[in-house]
Formats: structure tokens, C-alpha cells, sequence
């Protein structure tokens, strides 16, 4: 009962709140200039990546939870371009195949139930030629210490996080759906614990 109570009452403000860190902020912006057209975001949120957006016409919001997307209401009604509610998860996108251009997925791919079928979803229903545009964190390659405990800390991170995975290899699961990379660039961001720090923002192509 208060973990119930944590999760629909606690946890969307401190998902709100951590997600707009400044640096997580800046990546929202320099991922989403490019994207333009009918968009469907995955794992929309609390709707931070909304001010980012350029030139789209129509934004599939698509999040299954409602009580995250409770807390997008404002920014929702402040953008000038159509927001779609789609309450579905990313494993079954309610899309009819190879129907889309851009697909978004921010800090989204770490907490999908079942990433392999999501990620052959988003195969199916974009378009040849369509992008899977991805800011994610990702399991730390380069340093066995933090993979470590990203392996170690993992179960307590999914229950305190609502699902999210800290070691999942983003770039592998990407390559294994059948999308090519066209841009994959590491970093780490800043004012992130070294734990979840290092992040994968990808650009990724049906051929
Ligand atoms: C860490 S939050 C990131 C939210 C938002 N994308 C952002 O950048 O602030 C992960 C989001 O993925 C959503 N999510 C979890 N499982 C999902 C699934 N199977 N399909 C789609 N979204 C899912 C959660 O409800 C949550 O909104």
C-alpha cells in the first residue's frame, strides 16, 4: 500500500523534477531540433521535451501511465502544435506498419518492460528511411567499477524507479532490431550520479 502510494503519489514529482536537470535539458534540445512532421514519442512523460520541438505538426504523446501524464496537463496546453494522449505501452504502439518518419524516445528505453519487442515495434511502424531519435543512459562500456554496480543496483533502481533497467546496453538492442546507426555519440552528463551518468544520444535508421 505505500509503495502503491509512492508510485502514483511520490514518484511522478521526483521524475519531474530529476528530468530537468540543465544538462539532461540541453541534450532534449540539441536531439529534437532535427525532428519535424507527425512524431510519435515514447515514454512522453511529464512532457518536458515539448519547448524543443520545431517544426512538428502532430506529436503522438504516447505514456502509459496516467498519472505521469497527469502532470503534462500545463505544458500540453501551453504548446501550439497537437498533442495526442495515445495511453499505450511501447511493446504493442497502436501504429499501423512503416507509418511514420520520427519516432523520439528520452530516458524512455531504460524502462520498457520488454525492450526487444519495443524496439521491433518501432522497426515495424516507421517508414524506410525513418529515424528512431534517442537520448537514453546506458551501461558504462568503459568502466568495469560502475558496471558493476550498475548490475548490482539495478533491482533496487527498477523498484524505486518505476522499472528503470542502469545497465542495459542501448546500442546493442538497437543493432539487434535491424536499425543502422547514423549517429552514436557517449558522453557523460553533468550533475547525474556516476551511476547513471554515462548516456548514448543516437540517431537510428530504418534502411
Ligand atoms: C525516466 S521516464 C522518462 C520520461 C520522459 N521521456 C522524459 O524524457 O522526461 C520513463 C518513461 O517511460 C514510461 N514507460 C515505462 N514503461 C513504458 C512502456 N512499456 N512503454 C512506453 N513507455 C513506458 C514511463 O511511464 C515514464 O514516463
Amino acid at each position: 500500500m505505500i509503495y502503491t502510494f509512492y508510485r502514483q503519489h511520490i514518484f511522478p514529482h521526483l521524475l519531474n523534477q530529476v528530468m530537468q536537470t540543465p544538462s539532461l535539458m540541453d541534450k532534449r534540445r540539441e536531439l529534437l531540433l532535427p525532428v519535424s512532421g507527425e512524431v510519435l514519442e515514447i515514454g512522453f512523460g511529464t512532457g518536458l521535451n515539448l519547448p524543443f520541438y520545431q517544426q512538428v505538426n502532430t506529436l503522438y504523446a504516447l505514456e502509459p501511465n496516467p498519472d505521469i501524464y497527469h502532470l503534462a496537463a500545463q505544458r500540453v496546453h501551453e504548446t501550439p502544435f497537437e498533442v495526442q494522449h495515445i495511453q499505450a505501452r511501447a511493446e504493442k504502439l497502436p501504429f499501423a506498419d512503416q507509418s511514420l518518419d520520427h519516432i523520439v524516445s528520452t530516458w524512455t528505453l531504460c524502462s520498457i518492460a520488454n525492450l526487444e519487442l519495443a524496439l521491433n515495434e518501432v522497426y515495424r511502424v516507421l517508414k524506410a528511411g525513418g529515424t528512431l531519435h534517442l537520448v537514453e543512459h546506458v551501461l558504462h562500456n568503459d568502466n568495469r567499477t560502475i558496471q558493476r554496480l550498475q548490475n548490482l543496483l539495478t533491482p533496487i533502481q527498477k523498484r524505486a524507479a518505476d522499472g528503470c533497467h542502469l545497465n542495459r546496453n542501448i546500442e546493442r538492442a538497437i543493432i539487434n532490431a535491424g536499425l543502422e546507426l547514423e549517429e552514436c555519440r557517449y558522453f557523460d552528463a553533468a550533475g547525474i550520479p556516476a551511476i547513471g551518468q554515462r548516456m548514448l544520444l543516437a540517431r537510428a535508421v530504418k534502411r
